[in-house]
């Protein structure tokens, strides 16, 4: 039996500061904001909030690009609060899980701002210089990924924007710098830390030029980047200076990973972290490629994907389970239905999500069915990859603009990012101000109060999910089989634990669908553990509404 431990027990909760309350009217969410929601939180039976970047930042990438590493963002507020907020949830049993942004940091932080100077020896190979451009590698916000600077006159790389400079890991002083770091916020007591894209911490040695795509003068984002020479090197080393010495939550964020390095990352027996971010299955409508289409997914090819690491991460790792965050569209709109069949196909990917094996993460507002938003005009848009690539497919690759603006729709960060919807009046509840970003147009019928009334509502079958996980081990230690695993339109599971099993069913149409039960599960009484229709124990042949959910218990 699988060994035992909080964080894989735990229903973490995803806050992106900006957008989730404004406690001071000025448009931008704070931390003050944060502790004033904090019951609603704990009211949703979650065990840890991930509170996104909360440091000081001249927010070119929205807190990602980090000028002081222990100061506190000014528009959040000030350390105090912070100590506040950390106190304020450890009172409610929440624990505090933090970014740890340490591939790059921001052009403004001091250590950027003296290794560019050259002058000293401690600071000057803090982040990778070059006097000659090495390659042609492209940031991922578009366009090359090294700058030149004028004042050291040598190129440095940033594999984000051009304000986010890289640290180069290969500094031993980097890293005791990072750890040092790292160690005196875990001494303040926060529970961990969710980095991010921590793969790309080592650099393929030699820099080799990456492939050039034929039609654009810019080049394929490059692979050379990813689960570099000395990657599991570092982990190992930040694991022994500091992780192994608290007892914490840690999840990696990981770019373009297969599932062996995942695997190698997530082993127990290796000690470098507990879960990584993969994202091979929010990259399933473009996989290998940029994600700016307007292509709906397929089934099969989903369900193949989460079941390679639902099996690959058995035996000695662990899988991170999500559909969302500050990132990514919203999943009703992406896998689900955000018209006719939002309600269902909401609870319907709540099912299908929690009830694998793994440790579930819901973004603030997935939990009342945020769905994507359309704003008319690209000057509406926030996003520094929308707006970087919005000038790159326009004006180099020949969309038009009407084209472009269906990509964005379907896959820009924005999406994720407009505020959180409290209620139905002025600006969704979420400032008295103007809002950094315009509120989704549907937080009148879609919000937090109106749900909470409601008790057939989504955030209502979330709360149930969640306590589900409390009572049944099943949920949590169950070894994951899917079946019918080339059905197009039914995603179908099993979960075993000891004298027990699982079956979920879910269709994902909007059409109905006939289900046949698995043979060893025909005729049989079982519990429905939870739907979002009515359901009967007996388990038959039956047919599923559009974007039915069900899930049976079966003791021995
Ligand atoms: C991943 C973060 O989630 C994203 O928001 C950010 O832009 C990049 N890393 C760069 O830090």
């Amino acid at each position: 039996m699988e060994k035992k431990a909080w964080w894989k027990e735990s229903v973490v909760y995803q806050i992106y500061p900006r957008s989730f309350n404004d406690s001071n009217g000025d448009g931008i969410g704070d931390l003050k904001g944060i502790i004033e929601k904090l019951d609603y939180v704990k009211d949703l039976g979650v065990d840890v909030i991930w509170l996104c970047p909360i440091y000081q930042s001249p927010n070119d990438d929205n807190g990602y690009d980090i000028s002081d590493y222990q100061g506190i963002m000014k528009e959040f507020g000030t350390m105090k609060d912070f100590d506040t907020l950390l106190e304020e949830a450890h009172n409610r049993g929440l624990k505090i899980l933090m970014d740890l942004v340490v591939n790059h940091t921001s052009d403004e932080h001091a250590w950027f701002i003296e290794s560019r100077k050259g002058e000293d020896p401690f600071y000057r190979d803090f982040y990778i210089w070059s006097k000659e451009k090495p390659n042609n590698w492209e940031s991922y916000f578009g366009g090359f990924a090294w700058e030149y600077d004028e004042t050291r006159k040598e190129y440095y790389l940033h594999l984000f924007s051009k304000k986010q400079p890289d640290l180069n890991w290969k500094n031993p002083n980097v890293r005791e710098k990072v750890y040092e770091m790292m160690t005196w916020w875990l001494e303040k007591g926060i529970d961990g830390f969710r980095m991010d894209v921590i793969n790309l911490i080592s650099k393929m040695d030699g820099f080799p030029e990456g492939e050039p795509i034929p039609h654009t003068p810019y080049t394929e984002k490059n692979p050379y980047v990813v689960c570099g020479p000395h990657l599991h090197e570092y982990l190992k080393e930040m694991n022994q200076k500091v992780l192994s010495k608290y007892d914490i939550m840690t999840v990696g964020e990981a770019l373009n990973i297969t599932l062996e390095e995942g695997k190698k990352i997530t082993d127990e027996r290796e000690h470098e972290l507990q879960m990584i971010f993969h994202f091979e299955h929010m990259n399933v409508e473009y996989p290998g490629k940029e994600k700016w289409t307007d292509k709906r997914f397929k089934l099969v090819d989903l369900k193949k994907i989460l079941a390679k690491w639902q099996d690959g991460l058995k035996d000695h790792g662990w899988n991170s389970l999500y559909w969302n965050n500050h990132d990514q569209p919203r999943v009703v709109s992406r896998f689900g239905d955000d018209g006719e069949y939002w309600e269902p196909s909401a609870k319907m990917l709540a099912t299908c999500l929690h009830l694998m094996k793994g440790t579930p993460y819901i973004y603030q507002g997935e939990e009342i069915g945020m769905t994507n938003v359309k704003f008319p005009s690209i000057s509406d848009y926030r996003d520094i990859e929308i707006l970087a690539a919005y000038d790159k497919y326009t004006k180099m690759l020949g969309y038009t603009h009407e084209q472009m603006m269906k990509c964005i729709y379907s896959f820009g960060r924005d999406n994720g990012r407009t505020p959180m919807q409290w209620n139905d009046s002025k600006n969704a509840g979420f400032t008295q101000g103007t809002p950094w970003i315009g509120v989704n147009p549907n937080y009148t019928k879609i919000n937090v109060e109106k749900q909470l009334r409601d008790k057939n509502s989504i955030l209502h079958y979330y709360k149930k999910l969640i306590k589900l996980r409390k009572s049944h081990e099943i949920i949590v230690y169950g070894d994951f089989k899917m079946l019918y695993e080339e059905d197009p339109n039914l995603f179908v599971y099993e979960r075993i634990l000891e004298g027990e099993k699982i079956l979920v069913v879910l269709n994902f149409t909007k059409e109905e669908q006939t289900f046949n039960p698995p043979e060893e599960w025909l005729g049989k009484e079982a519990e429905v553990l939870i739907s979002n229709y009515e359901n009967e124990g007996k388990i038959t042949e039956k047919t599923l509404k559009p974007y039915e959910a069900v899930a049976y218990l079966l003791k021995n």
